[in-house]
């Protein structure tokens, strides 16, 4: 039996992970913690009564009603309890960049941290990747992308190129010169997977796509040149090698994040799967980007090693992400947001995680100036 702490238990992530776990009689929820939706982490508790339970604002109801368990509140009591609960398993399914502090206490302390959350890398960059190789626990990535490069990735030669797609999301068909004031209903609706808000907008603007090829180049070790970025409609290609010899791997598969999150939990072994036979239609074809159509993912490309504007570029998203719901700015400012935060903001090099953290506070303070601008 292995004991599990999870992060961002009231997720899309977190709820899917909560389904991978009750699916199997090897695991022990032995710690949930939520952001703000204390309702839903109360019924988790009454469900898989773990011994550790947290949650950002303090709620003395829970404390009343579940006197056996141990609560933390805060971002401060989350990592605190990930410490404290010692599982054997984190799994961090946060979103956004708070991530990177619940990761940094996962090292050391559990043997393995199942990562969702991809803030902690795009944001902890070089100094994460440091801290994660001077401790004993081994990084399993969660995203299918990553989770498809790391299996590709044992057992062979190194490729000379990887390959990361994307499904285009929901406006990849959409006229170009009407972008700019399409809707969030119009928005939300990703024609491949069910996920959570912020990540739906994301695929969109491709900023997601941009994100993911951050966390392959420190997951990996692989240049901006050498990670290739493709359109595949049906998502079923999730990612792809090629070697020097001209051969190519392509990793296919069901869009079901369950999968990958199965394959974190359980590596080396492979959890039993309904297995699904969709090749004869399936459609694999790999599509050129259009980076008129994503300018966010070519910027992705352009910042790409350059800590600073990481940190900013994922923090200023999230601050237009959701101006953009609030109907405050038009979807394609989330894109002008972005890249004027990332010329305005002047920060030395990151020494330490409080450094990050500090360069993420600033950004947001600048994106949200940006965002008056707009209005
Ligand atoms: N969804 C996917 O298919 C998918 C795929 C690959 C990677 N990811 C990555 O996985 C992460 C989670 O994505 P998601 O789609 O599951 O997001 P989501 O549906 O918005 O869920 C986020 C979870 O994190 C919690 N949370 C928010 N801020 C927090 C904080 N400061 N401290 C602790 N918990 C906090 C939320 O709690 P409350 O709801 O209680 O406030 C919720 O449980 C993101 O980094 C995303 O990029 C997602």
């Amino acid at each position: 039996m292995k004991d599990v702490c999870l992060i961002g238990s009231t997720g899309s992530i977190g709820l899917q992970t909560l389904r991978v776990l009750r699916n199997y009689n090897k695991y022990c929820v032995k710690a949930l913690a939520c952001g703000y939706n204390v309702n839903l982490l109360r019924k988790q508790i009454k469900h898989y009564k773990p011994e550790y339970a947290a949650a950002l604002k303090k709620d003395p109801s829970l404390i009343n009603d579940f006197p056996k368990v141990n609560f933390f509140f805060g971002e401060t009591g989350i990592e605190k309890m990930v410490e404290a609960c010692g599982a054997d398993i984190v799994v961090n399914a946060a979103s956004g960049s708070p991530g990177l502090k619940y990761s940094v206490r996962a090292l050391g302390n559990a043997k393995r941290l199942c990562l969702a959350n991809k803030e902690t890398i795009v944001c902890g960059g070089e100094l994460f990747k440091c801290y994660l190789k001077k401790h004993n626990t081994e990084l399993i990535p969660v995203d299918s992308e990553h989770s498809a490069l790391f299996q590709m990735l044992e057992g062979d030669v190194p490729p000379e190129k990887i390959i990361i797609t994307a499904s285009g999301g929901s406006l990849r068909d959409y006229p170009l010169n009407k972008m700019e004031k399409v809707t969030l209903s119009e928005v939300l609706k990703h024609p491949t997977w069910n996920m959570g808000k912020r990540i739906t907008i994301d695929s969109a603007t491709m900023v997601n796509k941009g994100l993911e090829l951050i966390e392959a180049h420190y997951l990996f070790g692989y240049k901006e040149e050498n990670i290739l970025t493709y359109i595949n409609r049906s998502s079923l290609v999730h990612a792809g090698v090629i070697y020097t010899d001209g051969v190519m791997k392509l990793h296919v598969g069901e869009n079901d994040m369950k999968i990958p999150i199965g394959y974190s939990l359980s590596y080396p072994e492979r959890e039993k799967h309904r297995f699904k036979n969709f090749l004869v239609d399936a459609d694999l074809k790999l599509e050129e980007i259009d980076y008129r159509r994503y300018p966010s993912l070519r910027l992705a490309r352009d910042i790409l090693g350059e800590s600073v504007k990481q940190i900013v570029f994922n923090a200023s998203d999230e601050v237009a992400v959701k101006a953009f719901e609030e109907k405050e700015i038009n979807f394609g400012d989330i894109f002008r947001v972005i890249s004027n935060t990332i010329d305005i903001v002047d920060a030395g090099k990151p020494e330490n995680f409080e450094d990050i953290m500090e360069i993420d506070k600033v950004a947001r303070i600048k994106a949200n100036e940006e965002v008056k601008k707009l209005k």
